[in-house]
């Protein structure tokens, strides 16, 4: 049974209790909506830990004035059934109030990585969501803390954070979860009219073209970017804001592909904002 919590101390409380048993506490950090994505989290942070706790959070900070707060899909009752079923033991379900009360002037920022790709867009979203998780991850003090690979920046950064800090905390990072035809699973697919639907797994296919390329041995920054360009510009619909080839490192510009890369993209369909990503080794 999933108990729901709505204060930072009854979280607090709950985990110190585990904690005090010997349990090994995970820690699956949402804002709701669940999908597939969410739920395989879940269901691996329930694999790992003795007790996993998921926060349902739509976090104020990480969105910009023009941006889609107020409309992002909220769904709470659902969203307590489906946690339930992956697993979750505990969900904890703040207002904004109780994670940033009046007079609330802390803020935790990765410098440089958090301005890069949809950082450029979208100036001080990174620096809300590390905010968020710093809280969270204080607040809750799990072992492992769990995330999608498919917001491939997010993951860099807050493992970055964590390392940074030295928070004792284990950032795992866990495949993207895709629609049958490739679209990645994002709680805003929901926002897609049929027809930007039909074309979305056109990002995908422009993903799958890079890697087919790096696999016959291509590793040229540049031709890598415009196979994706050109694949993604395929759907008459999409509008890429940006198709990236960057080390993970520091999230910047490579020439080719060597150590640990990202190749990343955002898109517009309409007035909807998609990402996705894969991560390569060369
Ligand atoms: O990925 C998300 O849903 C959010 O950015 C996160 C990590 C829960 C922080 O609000």
């Amino acid at each position: 049974m999933t108990s729901r919590v709505t204060t930072i101390s009854a979280v607090r409380e709950a985990v110190a209790g585990a904690r005090a048993a010997g349990k090994t506490v995970g820690l699956v950090p949402t804002m709701g909506a669940l999908h597939e994505g969410h739920l395989s989290l879940m269901r691996r942070a329930r694999t790992d830990n003795d007790l996993v706790v998921a926060s349902i959070f739509v976090n104020p900070t990480q969105f910009g004035p023009a941006e889609d707060l107020q409309r992002y899909p909220r769904d709470l009752g659902r969203d307590l059934a489906l946690a339930g079923g992956a697993g979750v033991d505990m969900v904890f379900a703040p207002e904004p109030g109780e994670m940033y009360p009046p007079g609330y002037a802390t803020w935790v920022e990765v410098e440089g990585l958090g301005e890069r790709l949809c950082g450029t867009a979208r100036p001080r979203h990174f620096r809300g969501v590390t905010t968020v998780v710093a809280k969270l991850l204080d607040i809750c003090r799990p072992d492992r803390a769990y995330f999608g690979l498919k917001d491939g920046q997010q993951f860099v950064i807050i493992r970055r954070m964590a390392q940074d800090l030295n928070l004792p905390v284990e950032i795992v990072g866990c495949p993207t979860i895709r629609e049958p035809d490739g679209l990645a699973m994002s709680s805003r697919n929901v926002y897609l009219t049929i027809d930007e639907r039909a074309q979305a797994p056109a990002i995908h296919r422009a993903l799958r073209a890079a890697e087919s390329a790096i696999a016959i041995g291509e590793r040229d920054a540049p031709t890598l970017r415009r196979i994706v360009g050109e694949k993604v510009g395929e759907a008459s619909l999409a509008r890429a804001e940006y198709v990236e080839v960057v080390a993970t490192e520091d999230l910047l510009p490579v020439a080719r592909i060597q150590g640990e890369c990202l190749i990343a993209l955002a898109v517009w369909f309409g007035k909807t904002r998609l990402i996705d990503n894969i991560f390569v080794e060369g």
